[in-house]
C-alpha cells in the first residue's frame, strides 16, 4: 500500500477512487491476506440498508494484525504500554510475543466454553490484557462488545443484555490518576440484572480480592496457565460481525453499532496509513481509551495492520503533572501523537511551561479527534508541541464510519485550523440543504452526510435494524446522514460545525440529551427534565440540566447532589450534569412540545434574542427561568 505524498496524488486518487469504487477498494483489499478471495467488491442499497463488501470472501483479521508480520516483523515492538504511574515499569510486547499472548488468551476463551458468533463483553481498564481480549475474541470469531469502565454498572447492564453475552471479561480494579476503582464489584452489581453471562474472566490489575462467584468467575492468571500456545485463527466471512459498540443517539437507549470483519480491516488499515502517514519504524500513540471507538480502529487494529508500533497509555493526561503526556513522548520517542481537543484545552490551562520542559524533537504528525477543535487550541498544539514544523490532521469521524472520513494526511493536505479539511480517498461527503437536495458549490453550509458506502461503514444497529434505517437512511433518501452540520469553505474544505440532532458532546464523549433526561428523571423526586448542551471552556460542552421537582420543600442543593447521583448511577461519572437548575415548569408549546431552543439560548447565557414566545402554553415561565438561570452564573 503507498502512501500519499503529495495533495496533487491525492486528487488523483480521490478522483479515481469517486469514479470506479470498486476497482479502488480491491486493489487495496488485496494487500491484506484473505483464506478465500472475495467474489463481489460490493452490494449496496441506502433504502433498507443493505451493504456488503467483499462478499464471498473469507479471513481472519487476527491473521492480518499478527501472524502476517511475523516473518518480516517478529521482533519488532507490537504495543509498548504505558502505566498509570509513571514509577511502574512499563510492558513491551513485539509481534511474536503479542502473537503468543492474543492465542493464548484465545484458548481461555475456548476453555471457557466461547464460540463463534458469542457475544463478550469487555469492561477493562486500559492494560495489556484488555488489547489481548480483544484480539483473543476476533481470532475465535466471537464478537467483542468492549464497554467503557467508566461506566455504571447499570448501563453495563444494559449494554450485556442487549447483545445477550454469555461471557464478562474484567479486572478486579483500576487506576486513574490518583484514584483506584473496584471495577469487578461493578461487573458483579451489573450480573444482578442480567441472566446470560455464565462465565467472568477476571485479570489482575490492583492486586485487589475481589468476590469471586464459584464456577462462574475465573483469574485469568490461573487460566492462562492452562492455555496452550497455540490457536488456528477462525475462518471469517468478510460480513461475519466483529465488533459492536455502543454508542448514544438522540433517543434514550444506547445503539449497539455492528461492525464486520472484512471491511473494517480493510479501513482501518488504509485510513491509519494515510492518515498518520505511518513509517516503518515510527512509534505511534493514540491516547484515547480502547472503550471508544477511536482506541478500536487507532490504537489496536489500524497500527498493527500496518505492522506499526502502537503506545497503550493507562493513565490520564494531568497525573502526577500535566507534563504527562510530553515526558511519555520523550521517553519513547513518539513520532505521531494522537488525542482530544478536550485533552489539549485542560492542559492549556496548566499552562505551557510543561510542554517546553520537554523536547518533543521526535514528534512528525500531530492528530486531533472527537470534537471541533477551536482555533485557540489548534494554534495552542501547532505552536508548543508541534513546534511549528508538525502538520496537525484534525479528523472527523463516527463510532458508525469505523474510521477517519475528512482529514489532512499527514504533511501531503493543505491544513487550516478548524478545518477537518478534504475527504479521504474512497469517501464521498456531501452537504444536503433542508429538503435533502446536494448544494453543489463551495462556500456553503449544510448538513453533512455520505453518498456512497465506504467499507468500514456500520452494517446495522445491533437487533434493530429498523432503528439504522430510521437514524441514517430516512432523513434524506439515498444518503447516510451523519447527524452533524459543516461548511465547504471556497476550496472545497470541510468544517464541522456540530450536532445538529439531540446529542452533545462532552470532552469528545457523546450523550442523548434523551438518554440523560431518562436517567435524572429515575429520581423519584423529578417530575420531569429537559437537558441541553451549552459551550463549556475545557469539555466542548458541559451538560445543563433543568429540572422541575414535585419536592419544592427541600434544601435545592440536596436536591441537586441526588440528581447527579441518579446520573452517576444510571450512567456513570462521565454523564455528570455541570449545570442543575430547578424550575417551576418547562416552557412548553400548547401541543406540549419542550421549547429546547429557549432552554439551550438560557443555558448559553444569551437570553437577548430568544425568538417568539407567544406559541407558549405559560410565558411567563421563561422569565422565572431566566432569573434561576441567572443565580446559577
Ligand atoms: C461525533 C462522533 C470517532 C471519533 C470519536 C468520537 C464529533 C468527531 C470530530 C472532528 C468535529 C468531530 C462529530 C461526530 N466529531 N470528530 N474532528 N471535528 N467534530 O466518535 O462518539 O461516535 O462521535 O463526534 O459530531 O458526529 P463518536
Amino acid at each position: 500500500m503507498e502512501k500519499i505524498e503529495s495533495f496533487e496524488q491525492y486528487q488523483q486518487i480521490h478522483k479515481k477512487s469517486v469514479e470506479n469504487p470498486e476497482e479502488f477498494w480491491a486493489e487495496i483489499a488485496s494487500t491484506y491476506s484473505w483464506k478465500k478471495q472475495w467474489d463481489n467488491v460490493l452490494d449496496w442499497e441506502f433504502d433498507t440498508p443493505d451493504v456488503k463488501w467483499f462478499q464471498g470472501g473469507t479471513l481472519n483479521i487476527t491473521e492480518n494484525l499478527l501472524d502476517r508480520h511475523l516473518a518480516s516483523r517478529g521482533n519488532k515492538l507490537a504495543l509498548i504500554w504505558e502505566p498509570n504511574d509513571p514509577k511502574e515499569k512499563f510492558v513491551r510486547y513485539t509481534y511474536k510475543e503479542l502473537h503468543e499472548k492474543v492465542c493464548q488468551f484465545a484458548n481461555v476463551l475456548k476453555n471457557n466454553g466461547a464460540k463463534k458468533g458469542d457475544r463478550i463483553c469487555i469492561y477493562m481498564p486500559m492494560i495489556p490484557d484488555l488489547a489481548i481480549a480483544v484480539m483473543a475474541c476476533a481470532r475465535i470469531g466471537a464478537v467483542h462488545s468492549v464497554v467503557f469502565a467508566g461506566f455504571s454498572a447499570h448501563a453495563l447492564s444494559d449494554r450485556i443484555n442487549d447483545a445477550a453475552c454469555n461471557i464478562v471479561i474484567t479486572s478486579d480494579g483500576l487506576f486513574r490518576g490518583a484514584k483506584e476503582i473496584p471495577v469487578k464489584r461493578v461487573v458483579d452489581e451489573a450480573l444482578n440484572t442480567c441472566d446470560t453471562v455464565d462465565k467472568v474472566i477476571v485479570a489482575e490489575r490492583v492486586g485487589w480480592m475481589p468476590n469471586m462467584v464459584e464456577g462462574r468467575d475465573v483469574w485469568l492468571h490461573d487460566e492462562l496457565e492452562k492455555a496452550d500456545k497455540y490457536c488456528e485463527a477462525e475462518e471469517m466471512n468478510a460480513e461475519d460481525p466483529l465488533f459492536i459498540l455502543y454508542t448514544s443517539g438522540s433517543t434514550g437507549k444506547p445503539k449497539g453499532i455492528m461492525h464486520t470483519c472484512g471491511g473494517y480491516m480493510v479501513y482501518a488499515g488504509y485510513s491509519f496509513k494515510q492518515v498518520f502517514q505511518y513509517d516503518e519504524s515510527d512509534i505511534y500513540w493514540c491516547t484515547a481509551d480502547i472503550g471508544w471507538i477511536t482506541g478500536h480502529t487507532y490504537i489496536v487494529y489500524g497500527p498493527l495492520l500496518n505492522g506499526a508500533t502502537t503506545v497503550m497509555f493507562e493513565g490520564v493526561p494531568t497525573f502526577p503533572d500535566a507534563g504527562r503526556f510530553w515526558q511519555v513522548v520523550d521517553k519513547y520517542g513518539v513520532n505521531q501523537f494522537y488525542t482530544a481537543p478536550t485533552a489539549i484545552r485542560a492542559l492549556m490551562a496548566h499552562g505551557v511551561d510543561h510542554v517546553l520542559s520537554y523536547s518533543l524533537d521526535s514528534l512528525k504528525v500531530l492528530g486531533s479527534v472527537g470534537e471541533p477543535i477551536n482555533e485557540e487550541a489548534w494554534n495552542w498544539y501547532h505552536i508548543h508541541v508541534g513546534k511549528e514544523r508538525c502538520p496537525i490532521v484534525d479528523t472527523w469521524w463516527q463510532t458508525e464510519t469505523g474510521g477517519i472520513m475528512i482529514s489532512g494526511l499527514g504533511s501531503s493536505s493543505p491544513m487550516k485550523p478548524a478545518h477537518a479539511g478534504y475527504p479521504l480517498p474512497g469517501i464521498q461527503p456531501v452537504l444536503l440543504d433542508k429538503d435533502g437536495n446536494e448544494i453543489e458549490e463551495n462556500g456553503v453550509e449544510g448538513y453533512l452526510a455520505v453518498k456512497h458506502p465506504w467499507p468500514s461503514m456500520l452494517r446495522t444497529i445491533w437487533g434493530d435494524h429498523n432503528r439504522c434505517q430510521k437514524t441514517y437512511f430516512s432523513h434524506y433518501n439515498g444518503y447516510y446522514f451523519t447527524g452533524d452540520g459543516a461548511k465547504r469553505d471556497e476550496n472545497g474544505m470541510y468544517r464541522i460545525i456540530g450536532r445538529v440532532d439531540d446529542v452533545i458532546n462532552v470532552s469528545g464523549h457523546r450523550f442523548g440529551t434523551a438518554e440523560i433526561e431518562n436517567a435524572i428523571n429515575r429520581n423519584e423526586k423529578v417530575v420531569e427534565s429537559a437537558v441541553v448542551g451549552y459551550p463549556h471552556e475545557i469539555k466542548g460542552q458541559g451538560i445543563y440540566a433543568y429540572v422541575v421537582c414535585s419536592d419544592v420543600e427541600s434544601d435545592e442543593e440536596i436536591l441537586k447532589a441526588e440528581i447527579i447521583e441518579t446520573v452517576v448511577e444510571e450512567i456513570g461519572k462521565i454523564a455528570k450534569p455541570e449545570k442543575i437548575q430547578i424550575v417551576p415548569n418547562l416552557p412548553k408549546t400548547r401541543s406540549g412540545k419542550i421549547m429546547r431552543r429557549i432552554l439551550r439560548k438560557i443555558a448559553e447565557g444569551d437570553t437577548s434574542s430568544l425568538g417568539d414566545t407567544s406559541t407558549l402554553l405559560d410565558p411567563d415561565v421563561v422569565e422565572k427561568i431566566k432569573e434561576g438561570a441567572k443565580l446559577l452564573e
